[in-house]
């Protein structure tokens, strides 16, 4: 272990661990300092993403969507099986292992690229105001999970200490029946019935996991409006799905109290027609994530953070303070995995002086739910408050001749793009394999195409992709396999 460092990166979730990669690749002395440790109390890296967030998630989704498949769906195929039944240990066994495959994955990477990896609690001890490239200007300690402490110098430190739940005070969390998300990845038992406060994301697949596994699940939303940030065709389109599946979504319903009486979650909640009580097995609360920017510095600094603990950064994710960096969850903009190693590599490249930006016009964002939802650009209301004219383009997946072999007809894809120009502004989409397609969507807008530059390109058959194609036809009225006028607006 060195004691100078040209880097240190404090959290080694996808935005600090990314971060640490690179700087190391460009030949930046660096360290990452983390603090997680596993239920067994190993020390893990991967943040949130790779422990208790995107991977175990979708883990459960893909095993949870096998067993409802397996129970309803494949008789549709002419398979019939006499008997299907769940062994959730096992699930929850392969979840871990996946885990585990890729938090020891990074491991390796961190010791074949020479990070060293410090297990701790990391605090920035002292600054000196005056940047001088050559002299290590500001000291951590660490507090390492054998209670010793550490401190190390750098030039420079990348600040990805990641977010948390959001708790609520009326609903307490015991991580036994009153549980975040973290709690919600690891029911010992399907709850018979279960309650879920916030029909964010989280709410919206986790609660597929767990209704998909036999819960009853009804999730409570303090605002009127579903899903208020995707497309309101979209999200009005979802909200039928996701009631077909047995999700029950009560909108503008206040949640008053929750307490654990006799093994159960008693709820007090009030909507239109006043107050009401249930009781529920479990009850997951997922009203967002707040940043992890608390008890970072030992004295008092300078560092600009808003109310809600985002630490203040320019588009360079540069602070307020000299040398001092913050990414991913801990600043501004969705608090999403590859946003955050996007300015890890960002943030990394401009330590070596090099040149890179983000661009964070173009953030795909998904939900794996089934069918799943996933968009990049702008939707069609912000375009409408923006005052800017546009022509829209959907296809539906039932007029696609791959989704029908495979019964996967669900859903659409909506191109939109500018009225005058035909540069695409937005794509949003609601079916299987959205979370792929989108891709396809990011790269066409990160070259400026028109709607006419897709429907001019070639796309195999039979695909799910030929319904982007047809979907940017569909703009100017000439998709193939549906009947349309020209210029329809969908919504
Ligand atoms: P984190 O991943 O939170 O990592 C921060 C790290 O910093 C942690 O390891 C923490 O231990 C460490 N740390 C904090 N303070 C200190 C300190 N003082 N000293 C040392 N170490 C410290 N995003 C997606 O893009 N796709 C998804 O599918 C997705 N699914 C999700 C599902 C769930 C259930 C949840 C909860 C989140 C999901 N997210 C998803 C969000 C995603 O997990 C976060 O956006 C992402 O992890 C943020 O990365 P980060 O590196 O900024 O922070
Ligand atoms: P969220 O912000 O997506 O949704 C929270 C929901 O809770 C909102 O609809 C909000 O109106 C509602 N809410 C807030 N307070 C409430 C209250 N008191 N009563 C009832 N409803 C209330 O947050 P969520 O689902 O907790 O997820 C946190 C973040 O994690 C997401 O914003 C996302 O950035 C990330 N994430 C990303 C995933 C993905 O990319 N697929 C998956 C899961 C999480």
């Amino acid at each position: 272990m060195k004691k100078n460092y040209d880097v240190v990166i404090i959290g080694g979730g996808p935005a600090g661990y990314v971060a640490a990669i690179r700087c190391a690749q460009l030949g930046l002395t660096t360290a990452c300092v983390d603090k997680w440790l596993d239920k067994n109390n190993h020390p893990k890296l991967g943040g949130t993403c790779l422990n208790v967030g995107c991977i175990p998630s979708k883990a459960l989704l893909e095993s949870s969507e096998v067993y409802h498949q397996s129970e309803t769906l494949l008789a549709q195929h002419g398979i019939n099986v006499d008997s299907v039944s769940l062994d959730l240990q096992k699930m929850m066994d392969r979840k871990e292992s996946v885990v585990n495959t890729l938090t020891l994955g990074i491991e390796s990477l961190f010791k074949s690229n020479k990070i060293d990896w410090i297990q701790g609690k990391a605090t920035i001890e002292s600054l000196n105001a005056e940047i001088n490239k050559k002299t290590f200007n500001k000291m951590i300690t660490i507090k390492l999970h054998n209670q010793d402490t550490q401190q190390i110098n750098t030039n420079n430190i990348i600040i990805a200490t990641g977010s948390s739940p959001v708790n609520l005070s009326i609903a307490p969390i015991d991580d036994e029946y009153i549980v975040d998300s973290t709690g919600a990845l690891a029911f010992k038992k399907v709850p018979e019935k279960l309650g879920i406060i916030g029909s964010g994301v989280i709410g919206l697949e986790l609660g597929s996991v767990w209704k998909r596994l036999g819960a009853e699940v009804k999730i409570f939303e303090a605002q009127d409006s579903f899903l208020s940030f995707a497309d309101e065709f979209i999200a009005k389109e979802s909200l039928k799905h996701y009631t077909q599946q047995g999700l029950e979504i009560k909108l503008n319903t206040r949640l008053l109290n929750a307490e654990v009486k006799n093994n159960t979650v008693q709820i007090k909640f009030m909507d239109s027609d006043g107050e009401h009580h249930e009781i529920f097995d479990k009850l997951i609360i997922a009203v967002g994530r707040e940043p992890n920017s608390e008890g970072l510095f030992n004295n008092e600094t300078d560092l600009v953070m808003d109310e809600g603990g985002l630490i203040h950064v320019n588009e360079h994710c540069e602070t307020s303070l000299p040398g001092i960096y913050a990414i991913g969850d801990t600043v501004r903009g969705p608090m999403l995995a590859h946003k955050g190693s996007e300015e890890g590599l960002m943030v990394a490249e401009l330590i070596a002086g090099n040149f890179r930006a983000v661009n964070y016009e173009l953030i795909p964002s998904v939900i794996y739910t089934h069918p799943e939802i996933a968009w990049v650009g702008k939707t069609e209301q912000a375009l409408r408050a923006a005052g800017i004219e546009y022509h829209v383009g959907t296809f539906p997946f039932a007029a696609s001749g791959r989704a029908q072999a495979v019964n996967q007809i669900t859903g659409m894809i909506k191109v939109i793009s500018h009225e005058v120009t035909d540069k695409i502004l937005g794509v949003h989409i609601l079916g299987a394999h959205a979370s792929e397609l989108i891709a396809q969507a990011v790269i066409a807008m990160e070259f400026g195409a028109s709607s006419e530059d897709i429907a001019l390109i070639m796309f195999a058959h039979p695909t799910f992709s030929e319904a982007f194609h047809e979907a940017s036809l569909a703009v100017s009225g000439n998709a193939l396999h549906i009947t349309q006028r020209k210029n329809i607006a969908n919504s």
